[in-house]
């Protein structure tokens, strides 16, 4: 593996779940891989989980961690070729891109979607920027438009708690008063295409997401049916993608409560507003996989920069 940009890059799901659980049982086992090698994780938006755990994975491989809130602290960039820059951005992507591979052997960078226009937030100009002028293998930490790292995180945790042969996994859209990008779900519904699994998306009208990434799914819009027999239930918030970035209602009869629950696990990638996305009554109960979810994050970066550390 070159780089981790999308799920896409993973060449076998079930190996990659397969080796991340061996490396769960075993953290330590290959520490000496990454000794004398050092992975800098860029930050132009707020993280607790991805932060940590990607810093947990590359420490368990033996490797130096170096840490910048870009956002904060790095020169505003500029993405734009052959433009006269003279306006509040200071550094080139080119050069800010070549000058960090010339400090560490991986970088991982994470820059969401703005949710102002679709066609930028596409363009993913950070993320490809890096892995268009960076010398070294770029990884994902979420984007604008895909969150690989979680959602191989989420696969893990699926596959440690299935009990039957082909379950029923629901990713049900629920409300919450702020935009949030497409990138979760994007890369859940990505990763369960290829899962051996009933899949099942719901949604109210407006909140489809891009039909290119969903193309074949079921998409049930009666979330009660939707939630029929379901194993797994997925709850997550976005924005609309037809009507981009906008909250278009906060219809509580959409947020996951005990009763629809039935006898399925939840699944959140967190961080999760309380009584709003999901009730306390599963958060607080052993229905919630969320802090397993959350632990497998250090797993699943831990394969990822395994593998980038071996083609080196
Ligand atoms: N799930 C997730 O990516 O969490 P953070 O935003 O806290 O990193």
């Amino acid at each position: 593996m070159k780089q981790y940009l999308s799920i896409k890059d993973i060449s076998n799901l079930q190996i990659a779940i397969d080796e991340a659980i061996e490396l769960k049982k075993n953290p330590y086992q290959f520490e000496q891989l990454g000794r004398q090698k050092t992975i800098c994780l860029l930050f132009f938006n707020n993280s607790l989980r991805t932060r940590l755990s990607t810093q947990k994975a590359a420490m368990n491989l033996g490797m130096r961690v170096m840490v910048m809130n870009f956002g904060d602290e790095g020169w505003q960039l500029e993405f734009e070729d052959g433009i006269i820059m003279d306006q509040h951005k200071a550094e080139h992507i080119k050069e800010a891109a070549q000058v960090v591979s010339q400090y560490c052997d991986i970088v991982a960078v994470r820059a969401f979607a703005e949710l102002k226009d679709k066609q930028e937030d596409e363009a993913e100009k950070v993320l490809r920027g890096f892995a268009k002028y960076a010398t070294i293998p770029v990884v994902n930490m979420e984007s604008s438009t895909a969150h690989p790292l979680q959602a191989l995180a989420d696969a893990i945790t699926i596959e440690e708690h299935n009990t039957v042969e082909r379950p029923k996994v629901v990713l049900s859209w629920a409300p919450h008063p702020k935009a949030l990008p497409h990138a979760v779900a994007n890369s859940f519904v990505k990763m369960m295409r290829q899962h051996q699994a009933e899949f099942v998306i719901t949604h109210p009208p407006g909140y489809a997401l891009n039909p290119e990434i969903t193309n074949g799914c079921k998409i049930v819009h009666d979330q009660e049916k939707a939630l029929e027999n379901a194993n797994f239930v997925y709850v997550k918030n976005w924005s609309s993608y037809t009507d981009y970035g906008k909250v278009l209602q906060l219809d509580a009869s959409w947020t996951m409560t005990r009763a629809k629950l039935g006898i399925a696990q939840f699944m959140h990638c967190l961080p999760v507003r309380r009584n709003m996305v999901v009730e306390d009554a599963i958060l607080d109960s052993d229905k919630s996989l969320v802090t397993e979810q959350a632990n497998n994050r250090t797993f699943a970066a831990q394969w990822v920069l395994k593998q980038l550390l071996e083609s080196l």
